[in-house]
């Protein structure tokens, strides 16, 4: 009994410690399924119980600052599941993309796609606040990501998932790993293909993913190749539709303007839906990037963008799964890295 006692002792001590133990060994199956072999979550040793005993009110907490400050700002909640897909493709999900410049770190807030553009840091620092004082030096700015991207696509109507933590944060940055990995928007199919698959993902999570634009916006500079100019033709991109087209042209205008922005989603820019994909069906997708998924003719891609605008649930669903895939890119367990203090600095 008093054996029983001890052994259970440590093993809460053991849970409460804010640490991911590396474990080769385990297979945490906690997500639906995992990729096609099995493979990725095996070595990981993120769990969704992680902060069960060190922080059990963790996800309230990030909950309560997003509703305020989505409420504040609806725009947020898209600012901040953009900000989780462009911290995980930049050397994992371990909050790079946080970190300011200092002596030791050139920041990742500079590169082409982040500059006058990514958004949601003050947000972050919020909760990460709240964060400090209920559990001190617990929670991971990296897991605070990861919450923050779920909450937000809940807050907004979008499917929930359960979502494995443990995660750690970073002790440097990559400026040069941001402007190489993530993904243009005037991008090809194939080159969009290819950024995913370097991160272990496919068409399907592409496509899925993709449908993170059913809220948010996009600057002018994002889309007027297509406008003015596609391909080095002088033309418009002809996929475009032609009132679609003209009502860009006004937020857009050849030269100047490219701060101006205009919804990922004109249909219904702050909720969570699949109206992303039917508005592609009818050439109305904003960036060349979305438009691609259907005109290139890329059988699978086609399929799937059809499917989804056919199939609200079916959209919900792959969403949620790929955002656990994504999620679970490179993430620093164990003794690697650190919880930050301040999300913004490295300890
Ligand atoms: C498939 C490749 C992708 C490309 C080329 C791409 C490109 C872009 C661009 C250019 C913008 C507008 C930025 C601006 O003009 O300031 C944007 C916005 C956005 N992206 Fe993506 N994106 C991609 C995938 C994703 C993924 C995987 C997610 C999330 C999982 C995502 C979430 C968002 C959101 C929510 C916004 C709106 C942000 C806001 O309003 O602040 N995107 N994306």
């Amino acid at each position: 009994m008093v054996l029983l006692r001890g052994l259970c002792t440590i093993a809460l001590i053991f849970l409460s410690s804010g640490l991911t133990v590396a474990s080769p060994g385990f297979n945490f199956n906690w997500f639906n399924g995992g990729d096609e072999n099995g493979e990725s979550e095996e070595q990981l040793g993120l769990i969704p119980e992680f902060y069960q005993y060190s922080c059990p009110q963790v996800n309230d907490i990030v909950m309560s600052v997003l509703e305020q400050a989505i409420a504040k700002d609806p725009r947020m909640a898209a600012s901040l599941l953009r900000l989780h897909f462009h911290d995980c493709f930049v050397q994992g999900c371990d909050a790079s993309i946080l970190l300011d410049d200092s002596e030791t770190i050139i920041s990742e807030k500079q590169s082409i796609p982040n500059k006058n553009s990514i958004r949601g840091f003050e947000v972050i620092d919020e909760i990460k606040a709240k964060l400090e004082e209920a559990c001190p030096g617990v929670v991971s700015c990296a897991d605070i990501l990861a919450l923050a991207a779920r909450g937000s696509t809940v807050l907004s109507g979008g499917p929930y998932w359960v979502l494995p933590l443990g995660r750690r944060d970073s002790k440097t940055a990559s400026l040069s790993g941001s402007n190489i990995n993530i993904p243009p928007p005037n991008s090809t199919l194939q080159n969009l293909i290819s950024f995913f698959n370097h991160q272990g993902l496919d068409e399907i999570d592409l496509v899925a993913l993709s449908g993170s634009h059913t809220i948010g916006v996009a600057r002018c500079l994002s889309f007027k190749q297509r406008l003015y100019n596609q391909n080095g033709s002088n033309q418009p991109d002809e996929t475009l539709e032609r009132n679609y087209y003209n009502g860009l042209t006004s937020v857009c205008p050849k030269s100047g303007g490219d701060n101006n922005i205009s919804p990922l989603d004109f249909a219904s820019p702050a909720m969570f839906d699949n109206s992303y994909f039917k508005l592609i069906m009818g050439g109305k997708g904003l960036l060349n990037s979305d438009e691609v998924l259907l005109s290139e003719n890329n059988w699978n891609t086609v399929q799937l963008v059809k499917s989804y605008a056919e199939d609200e649930g079916i959209f919900f669903n792959q969403f949620a799964y790929s955002m656990v895939k994504m999620g679970n890119i490179g993430p620093l367990t164990g003794y690697n890295g650190e919880v930050r203090m301040n999300c913004r600095r490295v300890n």
